[in-house]
């Protein structure tokens, strides 16, 4: 470790360390794990994880181990779908997609032309999200563009690693949510060149879904994304029967609901697709292709009851695939919660979803999958330090269920099946703590 200096900005963490190098579906040795492990951070960046044993003696004199013994430290998890203006609307009954988004979802995102609004909700969202432990998110603003401007002020202003985007959306909806073809491109273009890279933010692109742009405005939105190719695009595809059918009626060319997206130039790396619940195997064989990318949402598919993820053939044909919540139609802002559910969807499709797996896929597969690889999801050298501290011993069910858990792989399945935002101790952001939970909190 001769390449330690003796700068003040080094800091050092003892406890279990858990990440990933590779898919556990598809690789034996895919992660590393050190019982007894040191994490050590310099500049907001990872220097080293490793074993403890291995790595102290490296460390310059004078420097605080900051003990947290008992507990795992992994990469902040990566939150690929959610919005976060529904942050208030969360838990809201309704009989099925098309439904809840008339009764609920249109009008509380009409409040989002107010700033003041809007920087309230973002700054709510991202106490909660770091509460859970979630350090990137890919997240929908609304059709305004203040809301916007309001969520990257809140993101950057905590130096955190986010994904946003304002939705486009020119028909099918309210006429106070509506923008147009080009009004609507031109404001996406203005926030790209304010945000886009501005720090750690991004800029998606974000087509709410087909049914809700006009044609103009798909094919602009399509141009956008291919003029501007180091951007995210993400939108919604295949999500429930009756909006399948609903796009059947109004794209009665397209081969299918993704075929839409793809006749617009949409599907390309860093494309996130939420949902793909109904898709085919010419539909998966195309988001592989293109390395379009999948974020699965489980509790908002069973709250809004619209089906099960089909992993068996996701993984057959090799789409890249991660995990998200899509709050308000979600109904936890915790990715542990939403491992829960992803188990709970794979066992009803007759398959099986190891805990390393659900892992994988809320830290380094949500990298990989928005191509962000090397920079957040896991501890390779010089990654950014985004990380959080999770608590086997949270609950007293927690404690009670864990002090006799006899693997790896049985200590990952209770903190997925049973954690929540009680599990997660403290959240760091480019080696900066951001969140710790509050004694007694549980
Ligand atoms: N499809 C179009 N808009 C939405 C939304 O806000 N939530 C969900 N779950 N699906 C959508
Ligand atoms: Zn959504």
């Amino acid at each position: 470790m001769s390449n330690i200096s003796s700068n003040t900005n080094l800091q050092a963490y003892r406890a279990s360390v858990l990440h990933f190098q590779q898919d556990p579906a598809f690789h034996e040795k895919a992660y590393a794990w050190h019982e007894d492990g040191l994490l050590i951070v310099e500049d907001g960046r990872i220097v080293a994880a490793g074993e403890y044993a291995q790595l102290h003696t490296s460390l310059p004199e004078g420097i605080d181990v900051i003990d947290y013994r008992g507990k795992l430290i992994v990469p902040g998890f990566i939150d690929t779908h959610i919005h976060y203006p529904q942050t208030d609307m969360i838990a809201s009954p309704a009989p099925g997609l098309l439904p809840w988004l008339e009764t609920y979802t249109f009008p509380t995102e009409r409040q989002f032309a107010d700033i003041n609004h809007s920087a309230q909700v973002a700054h709510f969202f991202i106490d909660e999200l770091l509460r859970c432990g979630t350090t990137t998110a890919m997240v929908y603003c609304t059709v305004h563009p203040e809301s916007v401007e309001a969520f990257f002020a809140e993101s950057e202003a905590r130096n955190l690693r986010m994904v946003a985007g304002k939705v486009l959306m020119d028909r099918n909806c309210a006429e106070f949510l509506r923008d147009t073809a080009e009004g609507g491109i031109r404001e996406s273009e203005e926030l790209i060149k304010k945000w886009h890279k501005r720090g750690r933010q991004l800029y998606a692109i974000t087509p709410r879904f087909a049914p809700t742009s006009s044609d103009a405005q798909m094919q602009l939105a399509g141009e956008l994304a291919q003029a501007y190719p180091d951007t995210f695009l993400q939108t919604h595809v295949a999500e429930n029967t009756d909006e399948v059918a609903w796009v059947k009626s109004l794209y009665p060319k397209a081969r299918s609901y993704l075929d839409v997206y793809d006749q617009y130039g949409m599907l390309r790396p860093r494309a996130m697709y939420g949902h793909c619940i109904w898709l085919d195997d010419a539909d998966r064989a195309r988001m592989a292709e293109t390395q379009s990318a999948v974020a699965m949402c489980p509790t908002s598919n069973f709250f809004l009851g619209s089906g099960l993820f089909n992993f068996e053939r996701a993984d057959a044909q090799q789409v890249s695939l991660s995990l998200a919540t899509d709050v308000g139609g979600g109904t936890s802002f915790s990715m542990l919660r939403t491992m829960n559910e992803a188990y709970k969807m794979a066992r009803l499709g007759g398959t099986y979803l190891p805990a390393l797996r659900m892992f994988y896929l809320a830290t380094l597969g949500g990298a990989r999958s928005m191509q962000l690889e090397g920079t957040i999801g896991n501890f390779g050298k010089d990654a950014e330090a985004d990380f959080i501290v999770l608590d086997p011993q949270a609950t007293p069910l927690l404690a009670r269920r864990t002090s006799h858990t006899e693997s790896l792989d049985e200590l990952l399945f209770a903190l997925a099946l049973l954690g929540d935002d009680r599990t997660v101790a403290a959240t760091y952001a480019a080696g900066k703590l951001v969140h710790q939970r509050q004694a007694g909190h549980n």
